[in-house]
């Protein structure tokens, strides 16, 4: 049986992945296909535990080396218990944020050595990379406004204008550097040109 496709979302806050991710889905299953979401971090039951221990504003300081630890061993379980055997049925797996937004929070915002994260990422997960990166992209100051009017934002949505400003660029190079598999989206457009753009980067893969 062929391994299924795996699909990953990225983008900085507030650019709408948690609609599109269910419009990715519902792409898919127009094609048959069986299909599962997830997200990073989290996913299953231990990955969701490790995503409260990141989200969570407490008074101890979490030392970014801990930080990018705790997203790699959410990763790994969410990987392990939910992600291979995924695609090893044949299923396709969409997967609201991956290694790309360590590189681009990790890396860029939070200024850790790319080659320890790359390293991480060899050995986390060396065989497997996304078949497809959608990145809605849109200005740091946009994303940021639609998070707020959301209300109190977590720990990780509570950075200064400038982090998120650092993350959108590590984002735009990442697309460049491997534009084999990523897709840029403007996130700015309305939702119908968003999504139009979705479904012409998703067709090719139902061809392989
Ligand atoms: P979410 O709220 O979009 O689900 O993402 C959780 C937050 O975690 C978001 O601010 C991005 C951040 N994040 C990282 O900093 N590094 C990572 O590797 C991942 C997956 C998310």
């Amino acid at each position: 049986m062929n391994r299924g496709r795996f699909i990953t979302i990225e983008g900085i806050e507030g650019t709408g992945k948690s609609t599109n991710v269910e419009f990715l889905k519902s792409l898919v299953k127009e094609h048959e296909v069986e299909v599962i979401t997830t997200r990073e971090p989290g996913g299953t039951p231990l990955a969701e535990q490790i995503r409260e221990l990141l989200l969570v504003h407490r008074e101890e300081n979490l030392p970014p080396l801990t930080e990018l630890l705790l997203f790699f061993a959410s990763r790994s379980v969410m990987l392990k218990n939910l992600v291979i055997p995924a695609l090893e049925r044949g299923d396709w797996v969409i997967c609201d944020r991956f290694t790309d937004a360590t590189r681009a929070y990790q890396g860029a915002g939070r200024g850790l050595d790319i080659s320890v994260i790359e390293q991480l990422a060899d050995w986390v997960h060396g065989g497997l990379q996304p078949d497809l990166t959608v990145l809605l992209d849109a200005p740091a100051e946009l994303g940021i406004s639609r998070v707020k009017s959301r209300g109190q934002g977590d720990r990780m949505d509570s950075q200064e204008l400038i982090f998120y400003e650092k993350v959108r660029t590590a984002y735009l190079n990442l697309a460049k550097e491997n534009s084999e598999r990523f897709v840029v989206v403007d996130a700015t457009e309305s939702l119908v040109d968003v999504q139009n753009s979705i479904r012409e980067a998703v067709v090719p893969l139902f061809a392989l």
